[in-house]
């Protein structure tokens, strides 16, 4: 009876984590993470090549995408999710810089104006089912989008900047964090946090899995973006451009 007992104490306990889940997942995204980095859109991202119409279409995109993340956040930490609250960071909050970015590129009409692509609109479809039926997901979803925010933004700002030839920071709210102060620290409070909920290992591996979906999600909203990149700049410069695969950011 006894070792019965603790057979299934030490069987509990393997189940439990034993890789940290912040570990887990930039070791179980880094594949995707490359393939995102080498996507035609993102490739002529990074070298500059960006134009404000293809632009203002992905801040749209990102705009639906925020808008769902951060309202079931919202939602789930109100009714006291324990998983979910303890990653409701509201300085990560997107939305509202993005409206500020919307207003710039579109104007005080931009609600009327803004169109949701398809591939968007599937991943906004994700993130509100995922949240209703499984929100530990969520984790997957916030991790992917927001780290990657924190760690590639800052190039991205200054690539944007230059590319639109904007003269002050109007037009760039999304890359800024105004209640981050140090996003190196924020980013290693943030690895603390996560590795610190109580997640067994099958369900840490179903969060790897669906961080890859958002990575899936996200490349599918820059292949349909390609559309009007390639109308604004021409296939030449675009086969030009794409033309080699670059070693990714996280490899
Ligand atoms: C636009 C091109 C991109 C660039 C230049 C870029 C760059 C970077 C860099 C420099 C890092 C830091 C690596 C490190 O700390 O060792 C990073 C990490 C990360 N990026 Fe990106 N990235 C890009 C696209 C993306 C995309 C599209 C996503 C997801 C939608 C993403 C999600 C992440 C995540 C989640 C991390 C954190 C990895 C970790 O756990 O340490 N990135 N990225």
């Amino acid at each position: 009876m006894s070792l019965c007992l603790s057979g299934k104490f030490l069987f509990n306990k393997i189940k439990q984590m034993q890789i940290a889940l912040s570990q887990q997942l930039r070791e179980g995204t880094k594949k995707s993470h490359t393939m995102a980095e080498n996507t035609g859109f993102i490739s002529c991202f990074l070298k500059g090549v960006v134009e404000k119409s293809s632009y203002g279409k992905l801040l749209t995109d990102l705009y639906f995408v925020y808008s769902a993340m951060e309202e079931q956040i919202e939602r789930l930490s109100a009714e006291g999710h324990p998983i979910i609250s303890s990653i409701n960071f509201k300085e990560l909050y997107r939305k509202s810089a993005l409206e500020n970015d919307l207003r710039f590129y579109f104007g005080p009409d931009w609600e009327s104006v803004i169109e949701i692509s398809k591939s968007a609109q599937v991943y906004v479809e994700r993130i509100n089912q995922v949240a209703l039926d499984q929100p530990e997901l969520l984790i997957g979803h916030h991790y992917s989008r927001y780290i990657g925010d924190l760690s590639g933004g800052q190039l991205l700002k200054k690539i944007t900047q230059k590319a639109l030839n904007l003269k002050t920071e109007e037009g760039l709210s999304f890359y800024i964090f105004k209640d981050v102060n140090d996003e190196k620290d924020f980013k290693k409070s943030y690895r603390e946090r996560i590795n610190s909920l109580e997640i067994k290992q099958e369900m840490a591996d179903m969060i790897v899995e669906e961080a890859n979906k958002a990575f899936k999600y996200n490349m599918n909203m820059f292949k349909e973006l390609e559309g009007s990149l390639i109308l604004a700049i021409g296939k030449v410069l675009f086969g030009y451009v794409t033309k080699n695969i670059k070693k990714g950011s996280t490899e």
